[in-house]
């Protein structure tokens, strides 16, 4: 099988390649595809009638290094629907280049997918927010991308999508305004928030100064995802609903004696994924029903 390393891009050919050979050793055609966060894993665990690969299986797939993001792509229905899940996503922080942390997404688009729920664990900039909170995404600002990192950078594929994509309506109104319905008749409403998502590069958590400074710039939430993936999803004509579990507050204090931490992290998802699953599962039922969004 052919690998793409070092850094020549993937071709056309190497995400198709890739799309075929899950297509070929699988009956579902999914419509849908979820990422899940750190410490979200368990989202993937609902899914029924499973058929799994590792990602070290998969042509051309990138492998993940992180702790808490298990390298699997399951497949399988979720109340109705048939999906793909990413069980641990990429990072620039791992070294990948972006064209790699987003090879999953082009991907999706090959074998059919239409919608992707991309989820993250998220640190709390907005004063407002408390850990465990669920904070639709809105809107993003893409950090690395100000610094010329962008994963649609290089010569455009003009299969997937335009050269200067259009990314003010990056986070579906429809879906959001679903799933912020659904949240609520769940009971939701106390940890339920609809905000901004700053993806940085990471791996160091921010400085005091540099959270201050995000949450200037309108920023209610900070992560190390997210961003990219959606570029590459609305590039290529994913539906995008994006979703962030509060995870730790964001330290804007010079007195606090407060550290984020990756473990604090994982225990916040792990304590609070029964909420997220909860109202994707909910959502999946009434996207079946509806079947007007996906
Ligand atoms: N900062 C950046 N990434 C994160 C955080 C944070 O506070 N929490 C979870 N991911």
């Amino acid at each position: 099988m052919a690998h793409s390393t070092g850094d020549s891009r993937y071709t056309y050919e190497e995400y198709k390649q890739t799309a075929d050979w899950l297509l070929s050793k699988t009956q579902y055609r999914p419509t849908m595809a979820i990422v899940c966060g750190s410490g979200l894993g368990t989202l993937g665990e609902l899914l029924k009638d499973q058929v799994v690969f590792h990602y070290a299986d998969i042509p051309n797939f990138p492998q993940s290094t992180v702790p808490g993001h298990a390298g699997r792509l399951i497949f399988g229905n979720l109340n109705g629907t048939p999906c793909v899940c990413m069980q641990g996503r990429f990072h620039l922080y791992e070294g990948y280049p972006l064209w790699k942390v987003t090879f999953p997404i082009r991907v999706f688009r090959l074998i059919g997918v239409k919608m992707v729920i991309i989820t993250n664990a998220a640190g709390g900039l907005n004063q407002d927010y408390k850990v465990g909170d669920i904070m639709m995404i809105k809107d993003h600002i893409n950090m690395p991308g100000f610094a010329g990192q962008n994963p649609l950078s290089g010569p455009n594929e003009d299969r997937f999508g335009l050269r200067f994509p259009p990314m003010s309506d990056a986070y579906d109104k429809d879906m959001r305004k679903l799933a912020l319905a659904v949240g609520r008749e769940l009971g939701y409403s106390k940890m339920l928030k609809e905000g901004v998502y700053c993806g940085i590069g990471g791996p160091n958590f921010e400085t005091i100064a540099e959270c201050r400074f995000l949450n200037r710039l309108g920023a209610d939430a900070v992560g190390m995802s997210t961003v990219h993936e959606v570029i590459v999803a609305r590039h290529c004509g994913l539906r995008v609903l994006g979703i962030s579990l509060i995870t730790n507050k964001a330290v804007i204090d010079y007195d606090s004696e407060l550290t984020a931490n990756h473990e604090e992290v994982l225990q916040t998802g792990k304590d609070s994924a029964k909420y997220l699953e909860k109202l994707v599962t909910t959502l999946l039922q009434r996207i079946e029903l509806n079947n007007n969004v996906c």
